[in-house]
């Protein structure tokens, strides 16, 4: 009797099966299919994988800190004095030292009073809005902000509406209405958004966020997980670039991009913090993070804020005005938003180390990235449910460590094209 035959004695679990079967028969027929791709090498430009060596331009390890030699041997120190895992929850006893230190340099990095540290991006999301927004509230998020920001204002039983992406009128009409409705005195509203958005490479009209906000009495959560370690004086992202830190209630920020390790985080005010600390289940009820990815990412932060993390990020901007100039070489592919021809243009500054290449349908740009895979360019086609129906692209994204060759590479494959 085969291990089927054997459950299919008990009805309920060949059900489960036949679920299982034909979930993943219309994931098939919609073309959406992924499956995952192993690689055995470190995280970098160059990559080994199970069909060779590849160029890497679909990493989020944008200033190349994941594989870092000072980062390596900090965490190793820190794994040598403190072991492997935290063994239990921030509240009980995981409150290594190390986690701590790393709380302490985001709060000095962002110049808030106080931050917190969550095991990843998603967690900080799904742990922070539920803690800030209940039943009767009210969270608006721009349509393009990250699924994880969306998972929370789910979780919240808040009240979610979503503004067209950085359509500050629709954005105001909500607010508007909201102010309006006399039923709703005294509750809150908690605006949500990212600063640079993760699959468009654009930025949020912030200064703008924050006028509407104070003129409604709105709250602002801002996601920097895709512009800290590049923008301001300490490179800690938009928010400090634009010198607006005192403005926005609830910096978030994952270390598991241009920081090169894993973790997320919220930064700002001491009672925010404690709030979080008491209220956010995805922080009380989840084990401490490790202290040697700990550690990694303190040492990343203080790199980042030095001359070489001003150097690293020199390097990613040039990386990102020659790869944008790449890519517009072929008009007939690829639809570039104007934040990236105004780069190629020299008209503008990068807006982000992310520069989506819109080819729209999905077929065609799955096949765009075969035919780059064949010729050594490893860039994965992203597809709905990531982004719209209709705007499958390529998310190429550059590494300060991205050199001369490897972007001749990127045109020579890019030119060999034939979609
Ligand atoms: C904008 C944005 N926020 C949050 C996250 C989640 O962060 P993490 O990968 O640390 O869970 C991501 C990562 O994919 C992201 O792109």
């Amino acid at each position: 009797m085969t291990a089927r035959e054997k459950r299919s004695q008990y009805k309920s679990i060949d059900s489960f099966e036949d679920f299982l079967d034909s979930a993943a028969a219309e994931i098939r027929s919609a073309g959406l299919w992924r499956r995952l791709k192993r690689i055995d090498s470190p995280q970098g430009t160059r990559i080994k994988t199970s069909i060779g060596d590849l160029l890497n331009f679909s990493s989020n390890d944008y200033l190349g800190l994941a594989n870092h030699e000072a980062i390596k041997a900090a965490a190793t120190e820190v794994l040598e004095r403190y072991g492997v895992g935290s063994g239990a929850s921030r509240l009980i006893s995981g409150s290594l030292a190390p986690i701590h230190g790393l709380e302490q340099r985001l709060a000095d990095w962002k110049s808030t009073e106080s931050a917190v540290v969550f095991g990843s991006g998603f967690a900080a999301a799904i742990g922070t809005i539920p803690a800030l927004a209940g039943k009767n509230d009210l969270v608006i998020l721009d349509k393009l902000a990250h699924a994880c920001l969306f998972q929370g204002a789910f979780t919240s039983g808040a009240q979610v509406r979503v503004f067209p992406h950085n359509d500050l009128d629709r954005l105001e009409d909500i607010l508007r209405r909201r102010a309006a409705a006399s039923s709703v005195n005294n509750r809150r509203t908690l605006i949500v958004t990212e600063s640079v958005f993760s699959m468009d490479g654009d930025q949020a009209p912030i200064k703008k966020l924050i006028e509407l906000k104070e003129k409604y009495g709105a709250w602002l959560m801002i996601d920097e997980a895709h512009a800290a370690g590049m923008f301001g004086v300490n490179r800690s992202g938009l928010v400090e670039a634009m010198s607006l830190t005192d403005a926005v209630e609830v910096q978030m920020g994952t270390l598991s991009k241009a920081v090169g390790a894993v973790g997320g985080y919220i930064c700002g005010s001491n009672g925010l913090i404690n709030i979080l600390i008491n209220r956010a289940k995805s922080f009380i009820f989840s084990t401490a993070p490790s202290p040697a990815t700990v550690a990694a990412a303190s040492k990343a932060v203080d790199i980042i804020k030095s001359s070489e993390g001003e150097h690293r990020v020199r390097r990613l901007w040039e990386n990102v005005i020659a790869a944008a100039g790449i890519l517009m070489e072929r008009p007939e592919y690829f639809n570039l938003p104007r934040h990236v021809t105004g780069v190629a243009e020299g008209v503008s500054s990068p807006s982000s180390a992310i520069i989506p290449a819109i080819i729209g349908e999905t077929n065609k740009t799955m096949e765009s990235s075969r035919q780059l895979r064949e010729r050594g360019i490893y860039i994965p086609a992203i597809r709905y449910p990531t982004v719209p129906r209709n705007q499958a692209r390529l998310r190429i994204t550059l590494s300060a460590l991205h050199r001369a060759d490897d972007l001749e590479s990127l045109r020579n494959a890019v030119h060999a094209l034939d979609l």
